[in-house]
Formats: C-alpha cells, structure tokens, sequence
C-alpha cells in the first residue's frame, strides 16, 4: 500500500527556492532515503510533509487523505510520525514522561499513555532508561528516545531527520536495527542520512535533492552510479 505521496511540492522562504517540484513515493513496508548536501532542502521537505511548513504548491498524501493544508497535529494523528534532527527533550522529565507526551495524542489518560509509552520503550530497546532524566542523555540514547517519542504516536509512517550521524559504529548498527525491525513490522520510513554506505546498506529507494530539486531516484547502486549525483553530492567533477 502507498502510504505517502508527495506530488510536486514547491517551497521559497523568500526568494530562495528551497524545494522545487519535488515528487516521491513511500510504500509500507518500504524504507526510502532522502540525500544531498548541505542545504539540499531535505529537512524543508520533512517540514513540508509533517505540516510544520505550507507548501507553496504540490499535494502531500498519507494513506490517501490528502493532508497538505493541515496542521502537524492532525498530520500526526493521521499516521505520521517525525524526529528532529536536533532533540530537545522536555526538560525535567524522564524518559518515559517523554514519550508519554507522545503517547497521549491517542491515550489521554496517564495509566493508558504510561503503559503505551512502556511498551515503545520496550520495542526501541530502552527500557532500562525509562527513569532517567532526559536532559542528561548521551546522543545514542536521546536519538532513540526521539524515535520511541515518534513511535508512541503510532504512526504508519516515520519521518527520521539524520538519526545515524555521530554515532559511533556500534551504535549506528543498533539504530540501523531498530529501522529495519519498524520496516519489518510494514511501517514506511522515510530517512535523511548522509553516509553512503548506511543508505546502500539501509534503504530501498533513494532520492537525491540538490539545490531544492530532485536530481536522482532509485536503488541505492543506481543513483550513485549517476555521475550527476556524483558530482553533486560527493564533489567529485572526475567521476
Ligand atoms: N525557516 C527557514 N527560513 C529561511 N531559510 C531557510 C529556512 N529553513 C531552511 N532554509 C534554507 O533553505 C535551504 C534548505 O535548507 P534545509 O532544508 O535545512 O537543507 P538540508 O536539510 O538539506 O541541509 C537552505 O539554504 C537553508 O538555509
Ligand atoms: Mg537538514
């Protein structure tokens, strides 16, 4: 099932185009990277999809409901759920209260939210750090607790900003883990990572922003076969 279609989407913050007629697919089940440099536009875009930016132009469709004109809310109930590339945990909470908030899109009362939240810190693999305080997270550790904060809300599909860079290796792998599990279980992710080799490893489709544009789609080995993509995104005008 398709369960997020961005057709054309356009976005200027003044006269700087920042996304131009940009289109992509994500299916359940489906995990597509989004790269590019610096600058590209792919948090823009994730701004776009999740409702946190209007659009100039182009539609957003989740699980058919056609969602570009709403707020990130009602985004956010309808199945979508997003982290940010830089977490800020509500300060003075723990863990768990963290992810409560998130929980409590679709469980208001506490004992319900508390359980959900539980269980998501459970399925992320965290549950030993339910009773820390957030602000004193290591990056592995508050990187997770975004994705089970996104994941408490129980989304179809999840918007992933860059949840991969810094991490050391051994941690990287166990992220890489948690995706492919979520994956596994028909969720769609959509992700922004830099590495190379964790989207080829990662991702089933690829798409290559630069400059606000769509310059590449497809597997991993195609788009970075491109001598476009190459030029563009790894710099190198040889290849
Ligand atoms: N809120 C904003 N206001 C003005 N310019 C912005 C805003 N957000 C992003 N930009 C600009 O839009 C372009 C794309 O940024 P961004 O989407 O963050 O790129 P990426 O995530 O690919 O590095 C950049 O030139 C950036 O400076
Ligand atoms: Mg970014």
């Amino acid at each position: 099932m398709m369960l997020l279609n961005v057709q054309g989407v356009s976005k200027a913050f003044g006269g700087l185009k920042a996304l131009q007629n940009v289109s992509l697919k994500v299916a359940a089940g489906q995990i597509v990277g989004v790269i590019g440099p610096n600058g590209a536009g792919k948090t823009t875009l994730f701004g776009c999809i999740s409702g946190f930016h209007r659009c100039d132009s182009g539609t957003v469709t989740l699980a058919g409901v056609r969602t570009e004109t709403l707020p990130p809310h009602s985004i956010c109930r309808l199945g979508m759920g997003r982290t940010f590339q830089i977490v800020r945990p509500f300060e003075g909470m723990t863990v768990l209260e963290n992810v409560m908030v998130g929980a409590m899109v679709r469980h208001p009362g506490t004992a319900k939210a508390r359980d959900k939240a539980s269980e998501v810190l459970q399925r992320v693999g965290i549950s030993h750090l339910g009773d820390r305080d957030a602000d004193g997270l290591s990056v592995a550790d508050l990187r997770a607790m975004e994705v089970a904060r996104a994941l408490a809300t129980e989304p179809k599909l999840l918007l992933l900003d860059e949840m991969l860079a810094g991490l050391t290796p051994v941690e990287a792998a166990q992220m890489h883990e948690r995706f492919m599990r979520l994956r596994d279980e028909g969720l769609g992710l959509l992700v922004i990572e830099h590495s190379v080799p964790t989207v080829t490893a990662l991702c089933d489709q690829v798409v290559v922003l630069n400059f606000g544009e769509v310059l590449a789609v497809g597997t991993a080995s195609e788009v970075l076969a491109d001598a476009r993509v190459q030029e563009a995104y790894l710099g190198n005008k040889h290849a």
